[in-house]
């Protein structure tokens, strides 16, 4: 049977109000005997203090009496659900390392869940076994080390470095945090104007590799030309294994790959469709030179914010499968041009990138807002996904989402209302026959939505996401071949028992 948060969460909470001293929380934790204390204000969980903060404060010699919890506590932790399923919460717990979460009911706190709470539903094994249970999926299983970002999959939050991904694609630009996944900080204006006539120089395609695209173009997708062409860059460029250069000619490379890729991918849509190449401009920004090169024709500011925002929105998140890919392949020691194909192969699947035009194709398949839940209710029925909806990591609104949700309504047209009343149904419904595993938008729903509205046709929508992906892959196959160890797991056989006698031919 599923175990949820519910059937084991610590209830009714201990509570007390930040401005609570220091002392008066701990007295309270031992005389309920437990390892943690909720902070609420007005119904809502503002922090959490544990016994890790008691000791941090004890070592920093703060007065018990004199100092509030404010001061001390964890604020805004993440908090699980009580629908949630034990894995989730362990998944949850050990991957922020935290030992107490607040279990939060339609906003009010209805219990708290600790470690040890986790471990008494645990099933133990013998020795030998013991590390080499993974959930399915490896999901939150900690993989690796990384400084590049991170998704808070509880909180609805992530960030790249150090800032929020959504404020800086509220406020900065592509180049900006291009430079800022690279170096690590954002750069000043001098930095900024010079990234960015760099980044814009480096966007013509190698003359061997334009002089095959004409032919590769009209043997597959845009996504599959890209995969290809990036294939061919390695040895046209002499690109060498990862393993035999230094950081500085990875980073060199690195640049011109996530510089040429948009050309690449507007001169295979325009071939395809048997029109010229249209050559990219340096004196374009990153987005507007795409849809230049993509349109033949300079785009509103609007349109071209739009676009450049939704890729600034996915340059990178956490360890998703493609990023996972690009850094397995680096650990090999294999070149820049193997790890970004392997990339581009995994963001291919409908599950990872290739969602945005399926959500688009589902609206026109659903075509008016009276038919959605109908719609929608017989495709869960039937098992099948509901596209743009669900997430891995996210068990609440995915902030992508509801950023591409207001940039469609700015962005303004038919197609928008429609979408969020599509959305409303959907969230209900799957609410109703998929109870307890939050399932919401997911950035791909409004990023077709978005797309559409600037004029990206549906078999581009993959692939842009892949040119501003293509940024967070390299970070990460840079960060991977500067601390580099074989990635190299293991599985667990469950076939036949070995050793069966091997029948001799003929015998
Ligand atoms: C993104 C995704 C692959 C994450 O999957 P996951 O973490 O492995 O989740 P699971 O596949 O284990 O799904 C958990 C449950 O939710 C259901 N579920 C998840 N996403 C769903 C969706 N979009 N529509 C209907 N049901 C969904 C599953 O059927 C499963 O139900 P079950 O417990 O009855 O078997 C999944 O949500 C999905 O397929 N979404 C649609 C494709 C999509 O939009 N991809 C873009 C991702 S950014």
């Amino acid at each position: 049977m599923r175990t949820i948060v519910r059937d084991l969460m610590s209830t009714p909470p201990v509570t007390c109000d930040a401005g609570t001293a220091l002392g008066d929380a701990a007295r309270r934790m031992r005389q309920a005997e437990i390892g943690s204390i909720v902070v609420v204000e007005r119904g809502k969980v503002t922090g959490i203090l544990t016994e890790r903060d008691l000791l941090r404060a004890a070592a920093a010699e703060a007065a018990p009496a004199g100092e509030p919890v404010e001061l001390w506590m964890t604020a805004h932790p993440d908090v699980l659900g009580p629908e949630e399923d034990v894995d989730a919460a362990w998944a949850s717990l050990t991957h922020h390392t935290y030992r107490h979460l607040p279990v939060v009911d339609a906003g009010e706190l209805v219990g708290v869940v600790s470690l040890r709470d986790l471990m008494r539903v645990v099933r133990l094994r013998p020795a030998d076994e013991a590390g080499t249970e993974v959930p399915a999926g490896l999901e939150g299983v900690v993989a690796a080390e990384t400084q590049v970002g991170d998704v808070r999959g509880l909180e609805g939050f992530f960030h790249y470095r150090q800032y929020s991904a959504v404020e800086l694609a509220a406020v900065r630009s592509l180049e900006d945090v291009w430079y800022l996944l690279l170096e690590g900080e954002l750069p000043d204006r001098r930095q900024a104007s010079a990234f960015a006539t760099e980044v814009a120089g480096l966007r013509a395609m190698p003359p061997g590799l334009a002089s095959v695209l004409p032919d590769v173009a009209r043997r597959g997708t845009p996504l599959e030309v890209l995969r290809s062409a990036v294939s061919l860059l390695g040895p046209e460029l002499g690109w060498r294994p990862t393993h035999d250069i230094d950081g500085a000619e990875l980073r060199a490379q690195a640049l011109g790959l996530c510089a040429v890729v948009p050309t690449i991918l507007a001169a295979a849509h325009n071939l395809a469709a048997g029109r010229p190449v249209v050559a990219p401009r340096p004196d374009l920004g990153y987005a507007q030179n795409y849809l230049w090169m993509l349109t033949g024709s300079e785009p509103g500011p609007e349109h071209a914010r739009a676009v450049e925002q939704y890729q600034m929105l996915t340059i990178d998140h956490g360890f998703n499968a493609s990023t996972f890919t690009a850094r397995v392949i680096t650990s090999t020691g294999a070149d820049l041009a193997a790890a970004v194909c392997g990339a581009i192969g995994a963001l291919s699947g409908p599950l990872h990138g290739g969602a945005p035009s399926r959500a688009l194709d589902m609206l026109d398949e659903i075509g008016t807002p009276e038919r959605a839940e109908a719609w929608v209710r017989a495709a869960v029925a039937r098992g099948d996904r509901v596209m743009g909806f669900g997430h891995r990591v996210y068990k609440t609104d995915d902030p992508r989402s509801l950023f591409l949700r207001d940039v469609a309504r700015a962005l303004g047209g038919p197609l928008v209302a429609f979408a969020e009343q599509v959305e409303a149904t959907a969230v209900d419904v799957l609410a109703v026959m998929k109870p307890g595993r939050r399932l919401y938008t997911n950035v791909e729903f409004y990023a077709g939505v978005v797309m559409h509205t600037c004029g990206i046709p549906r078999d581009m929508f993959t692939p842009t996401f892949a040119a501003g992906r293509a940024i967070g892959w390299s970070t990460h196959v840079l960060e991977q071949a500067a601390h580099n160890r074989l990635i190299r797991p293991a599985a667990r056989y469950t076939g036949p028992p070995p050793p069966q006698p091997v029948p001799v031919p003929g015998a």
